[in-house]
């Protein structure tokens, strides 16, 4: 029988020391091994932008939580979206990203990779025929995120696989706003999961990191390559940390939820509420999707301001728990304006966000203490 999720997050990749006997897997604060001659190793190691032990743990546990053969850790989710993508695309391909995408992921593809003779279609993440429609016969990728940031739209995972499959192109998740927790790409029939581990996983806002996780050997091994050719790898202490918080993925993730769903009930009939955008509402269009795909809804809940932009940002700055921040997925619980902070990359292009909308990363404290300083922020 396998371990179950909470038990791999916990022991997978993180055997006692074999020397020391140390419980908790070592910040390996190393660049370089010593050899036993010439190309003789003595653990597997010769440099640390090529391999760390520390980080081998983080890459082992990561792959076990995922249910795939191969993890890699970066630097940041950037850093992992980079990778995969350069991993996969030529000049001359192309590939569909979604039509909300995170800025950071459609800032990368628009005004990096389309230097590169890479070309992009954005489309509907929700709607697997929109997709297939823009599939062209130069597409190699199909990047999905799901939930997407920040409007919390839902794609069929399985369902987008299949076209994926049919088009001889690869499915990538960013699974950022679900973590592994929640939902589990591969088993659905994606080809590569990608995350900002910054996010859930790290889970305490205190390291930025990101995780390309595959069961495919042959891609596995071009981002290998490009993880130690171009070196945007996390070191030690931060590889320690993401794997620090990744032991508690499964409680935080089951009180993010809940949490999130007490927010819900005492937004959704708000008069200063236009509306929620949360896949655990019923009216969600994506929520049957969700509730087949998703063990719970997560952490993350949009709304739209009833009085528009001028009052979505002065909630932003009246909140008392909820800090006023960019990034998500921590203990503590965040909110932001997208079209002004995170997503203000995507200004004026076809991914521009909504200005009377508010994203509210919820976080693990008294549910009721972030019902009352929500509403009071309301007014
Ligand atoms: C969905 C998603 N993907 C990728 C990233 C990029 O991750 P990082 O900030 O760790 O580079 C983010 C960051 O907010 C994100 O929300």
């Amino acid at each position: 029988m396998s371990d179950g999720f909470a038990t791999r997050a916990i022991h997978a990749g993180q055997e006692a020391d074999p020397t020391t006997g140390s419980v908790i897997v070592p910040i390996h604060a190393t660049s370089t091994y010593a050899q036993d001659g010439v190309g003789g190793m003595r653990g597997g190691y010769e440099y640390s932008r090529t391999g760390n032990p520390t980080r081998t743990a983080l890459e082992e546990c990561l792959a076990a939580l995922e249910g795939g053969r191969h993890g890699r850790a970066f630097a940041s989710g950037m850093a992992a979206t980079d990778a995969v993508l350069r991993a996969t695309l030529r000049p001359g391909d192309h590939l569909v990203i979604p039509d909300d995408a995170y800025g950071g992921t459609f800032r990368l593809v628009d005004k990096v990779l389309s230097g590169w003779g890479i070309e992009y279609t954005p489309a509907p993440v929700s709607d697997v025929d929109a997709v297939r429609a823009a599939i062209r016969p130069n597409t190699k990728v199909i990047w999905v995120e799901t939930p997407t940031n920040p409007l919390l739209n839902v794609g069929d995972i399985a369902a987008l696989a299949q076209v994926s499959r049919d088009a001889g192109t690869k499915l990538v998740v960013d699974n950022t706003f679900a973590s592994p927790y929640l939902q589990q790409p591969l088993e659905l029939g994606a080809n590569v999961v990608v995350h900002s581990t910054t996010k859930y996983l790290g889970g305490h806002s205190d390291v930025v990191g990101g995780a390309v996780v595959t069961s495919d050997d042959e891609l596995a091994e071009q981002v290998a390559f490009l993880q130690n050719g171009a070196g945007a790898v996390p070191g030690p202490f931060d590889a320690f940390l993401t794997l620090r918080g990744v032991k508690t993925l499964a409680v935080r993730m089951e009180r993010h939820s809940a949490n999130a769903e007490r927010i819900v009930a005492a937004l959704v009939d708000h008069p200063k509420v236009a509306k929620v955008l949360y896949p655990g509402l019923p009216e969600h269009p994506g929520h049957e999707v969700a509730a087949k795909q998703m063990r719970h809804f997560g952490g993350m809940v949009s709304f739209l301001h009833a009085d528009g932009e001028e009052a979505a940002l002065e909630v932003c700055s009246r909140t008392r728990l909820f800090t006023l921040a960019e990034s998500l997925g921590g203990v503590e619980s965040l909110i932001e304006h997208p079209g002004r902070m995170t997503h203000a990359s995507t200004e004026g292009s076809m991914l521009q966000v909504p200005s009377d909308l508010v994203r509210l990363s919820v976080g693990i404290e008294e549910a009721d203490d972030l019902v009352e300083d929500l509403l009071t922020a309301l007014g």
